[in-house]
């Protein structure tokens, strides 16, 4: 067993060696859709108060691998911790999603800000993780995530999100040094980030770069593909001598996992507008791949969700190398039996697979 886990076929997986069955975890697993979620996150008061006191996020983290057969936990934060500690002022505004007081607009804005200490500002991330390392008690991998420069500076610049990026994508042609300014430091603070993040527990690295795919094929490479590169380049791949495997994301990426996949990533997620199949020919005998169901059909039936899964595990076909998952996070409407009939299915359809 690597890492002298119980359970490793995430890691196996990634490492495209034999499993008995397709691993699987679920973007955003921890949240609304869960009433133990509510619960705690109401006993906490606030969101920011929920990540960053150690034991609740712990909680949080444990809740849906109490509920559920799940092969992974992703560490209970958000993507939004680096530019909180870059001193934007974060609030989460009701109905309204993550705001900054103090967003970043100019070349000015751009020079003041510093990377963050990993174990001062942000020190209370690394605390979460050694906490939820020592309770998961080597059950299964704990993921630890950032979010990739490109996708911070759209919530940096914009202030908000829900927005058309025009500002953002403005500073990308106006004021392209300022952006690669924004951007070389947004990479060193994820790299310094992730590094503490595997010194404090976490066995698997995810890169969630939500906003890459509404950049041209051009933009795509010169402002977030490079640095996601530099960010692979950057971390320690292995702590007491076990690989820390780390899985791109860029949904709407479709049209670049090539070059994805040519970062020298373990992995790459994909958004269900991929066809497995297709992604598989193209790069899977580099990477594995993650993904894909719609978050959206867990909202269907539970016979249309065991349908669903049917077609992303056949799409994928025979053979390691493929980690289960949605292609975007659990949406809170989701009913929690309807995910249980999704995992349900991946245990009873995947085994075929892996004969
Ligand atoms: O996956 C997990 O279970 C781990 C936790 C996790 C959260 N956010 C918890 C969260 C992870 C991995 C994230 C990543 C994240 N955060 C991303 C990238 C992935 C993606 O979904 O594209 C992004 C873009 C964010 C930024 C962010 N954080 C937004 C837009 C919001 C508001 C969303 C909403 O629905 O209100 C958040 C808050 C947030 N992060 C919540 C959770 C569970 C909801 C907060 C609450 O409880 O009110």
């Amino acid at each position: 067993m690597k890492s002298g886990l119980q359970n490793d076929r995430m890691l196996r997986a990634l490492a495209r060696q034999p499993v008995d069955r397709t691993p699987l975890w679920l973007m955003r697993q921890a949240g609304r859709y869960l009433p133990e979620y509510r619960e705690t996150r109401a006993r906490a008061g606030d969101f920011m108060t929920l990540c960053s006191t150690p034991e609740l996020a712990c909680e949080v983290t444990l809740q849906p691998l109490e509920r559920y057969d799940l092969d992974a936990a992703i560490i209970f934060s958000d993507i939004l911790t680096i530019p909180d500690a870059m001193g934007l002022g974060l609030s989460f505004v009701q109905g309204e999603g993550p705001v900054f007081a103090k967003p970043v607009r100019s070349a000015s804005d751009i020079k003041r800000l510093a990377v963050p200490d990993p174990n001062g500002e942000l020190g209370y991330v690394m605390n979460a993780l050694r906490v939820t390392r020592a309770a998961l008690d080597g059950r299964v991998p704990l993921i630890g995530f950032s979010g990739s420069p490109w996708t911070l500076a759209t919530y940096m610049i914009e202030g908000r999100g829900g927005t058309d990026f025009r500002t953002a994508k403005g500073l990308l042609v106006d004021a392209p040094e300022a952006a690669h300014r924004l951007l070389g430091l947004l990479a060193q603070s994820v790299v310094s980030y992730l590094n503490a993040q595997v010194a404090a527990g976490a066995q698997v690295l995810m890169l969630f770069d939500t906003w890459g795919g509404i950049l041209s094929t051009y933009h795509f490479r010169e402002f977030s593909l490079r640095y996601m590169a530099a960010i692979v380049d950057g971390i320690s791949r292995e702590h007491e001598g076990h690989r820390v495997p780390i899985i791109l994301f860029t949904k709407g990426g479709g049209g670049w996992l090539s070059e994805i996949a040519a970062t020298g990533c373990d992995a790459v997620g994909l958004d269900w507008t991929v066809e497995l199949a297709a992604a598989r020919q193209q790069v899977g005998d580099k990477v594995a791949l993650q993904g894909n169901l719609d978050p959206t059909l867990l909202l269907s039936s539970c016979e249309g969700i065991r349908t669903e899964v049917s077609r992303v595990l056949d799409s994928y076909g025979p053979g390691s190398g493929h980690v289960f998952n949605l292609g975007h996070g659990i949406t809170p409407q989701v009913p929690p039996e309807h995910v249980s009939a999704l995992i349900a299915a991946v245990r009873e359809l995947s085994p075929a697979y892996h004969r």
